[in-house]
């Protein structure tokens, strides 16, 4: 299978905004993260998202969405924030999603048993990159923070099965995020993994800012890349494995480690809803809630007001609390450099 999915050309595909955005005119989003839940049943130690019991009221989600309908949204990524599969009208969201023909996608530890979100998951859902981390409950359990290493397993077996009997073609992934705890593990997990009957197993570096120290030595690095290295021989035509762009600049041999690109240009292509319906430039500022790149309230206010105060908002961008290898870095870099290469367009 082609894995062509994650990587930061995508944005070559939306010319009539490539074209905009050139010009200087403004461009509505294209893709959108929604959280419709702060509940979680895991624990992660790196996850720096605030949970809450606060959801998204159904009547609101209904509101939100065809406000990005209006826009001409082409993807919606049901994350968290939470767990979404704790959203009890989670398959009703994603059938309402579909039927605006919005495409949507979904991000879950898939801790949740529940045939009928699976069900419509497959249905409605072009992905769904499930969280593990590990290989064993162990690990699991450091990371995750709870005994649920056996449910997931479980519950990746149940829904890859019942792609099958449905036929869906819903993309299947895993995904390890790295870090001090599974380091060793990477070469079980890739083996585990490419016997589930995913599509795909992708490996991430924990996030990290500017400023801060990396998370790992040039020795643990080293011993993650063997591992993928030997677990290459899982491989096949339809099981890929995905080592993440991030680790471009979030490896320990990088030197002068800086963003790659001077300012958030992606930002009118993003937009990141939270369970209030607060609209944000990206993921990554729910996550502390930063009023200075909050735009406003879906919910309550027009979208083509939390449109057009985009602009001026992101002026006051701090690239130094943005994270490396952000939501956008890759699309940022591409359009820094597309934009550069204008100058000379004529020349091929
Ligand atoms: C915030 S979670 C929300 C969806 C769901 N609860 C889950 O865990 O998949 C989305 C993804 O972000 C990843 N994530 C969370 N905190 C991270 C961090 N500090 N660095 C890298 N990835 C992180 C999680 O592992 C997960 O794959
Ligand atoms: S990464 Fe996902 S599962 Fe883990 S605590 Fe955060 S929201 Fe919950
Ligand atoms: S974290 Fe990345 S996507 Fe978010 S505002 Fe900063 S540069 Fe933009």
């Amino acid at each position: 299978m082609d894995t062509n999915f994650i990587t930061n050309d995508k944005i070559i595909y939306h010319q009539q905004q490539l074209g905009s955005w050139l010009k200087g005119q403004a461009v509505n989003p294209i893709t959108v993260e929604i959280h419709l839940t702060e509940k979680c049943n895991n624990r992660c130690f790196y996850c720096n998202y605030e949970k809450s019991n606060k959801e998204m009221c159904f009547k609101d989600f209904k509101k939100a969405v065809k406000k990005l309908s209006e826009i001409k949204v082409k993807g919606l990524i049901f994350s968290g924030g939470g767990d979404p599969l704790l959203y009890a009208q989670l398959s009703s969201a994603l059938r309402l999603t579909a039927s605006y023909k919005i495409d949507a996608a979904i991000i879950t530890n898939l801790l949740s048993e529940d045939a009928v979100k699976f069900q419509a998951i497959l249905k409605n859902c072009l992905w769904c990159r499930i969280s593990l981390d590990s290989s064993n409950r162990s690990v699991y359990r450091k990371i995750r923070g709870t005994d649920s290493f056996d449910r997931v397993i479980r519950n990746i077996n149940s829904l890859v099965k019942m792609k099958k009997k449905e036929d869906s073609s819903t993309t299947l992934g895993v995904q390890s995020v790295v870090n001090r705890y599974n380091y060793k593990d990477i070469f079980d997990e890739i083996k585990m993994v490419s016997e589930f009957g995913v599509d795909y197993f992708q490996i991430r570096p924990v996030e990290t800012k500017l400023n801060e120290r990396l998370k790992y030595s040039k020795k643990q690095y080293d011993q993650v890349l063997d591992q993928v290295e030997k677990g290459r021989r899982y491989e096949r035509r339809d099981f890929k494995i995905i080592w993440s762009q991030k680790w471009d600049t979030l490896n320990p041999y990088k030197k002068n480690r800086k963003h790659g690109f001077s300012f958030c240009h992606a930002y009118q292509m993003i937009l990141a809803i939270d369970v209030s319906g607060d609209a944000y430039a990206c993921c990554h500022q729910i996550e502390n809630k930063n009023q200075e790149l909050l735009y406003g309230n879906i919910f309550r206010q027009p979208i083509k007001k939390i449109m057009s105060c985009r602009k001026e908002k992101i002026k006051k961008i701090d690239l130094t609390k943005c994270y490396l290898e952000c939501r956008a870095s890759s699309i940022n870099k591409y359009l820094e450099k597309f934009k550069k290469t204008t100058e000379h367009k004529n020349f091929l």
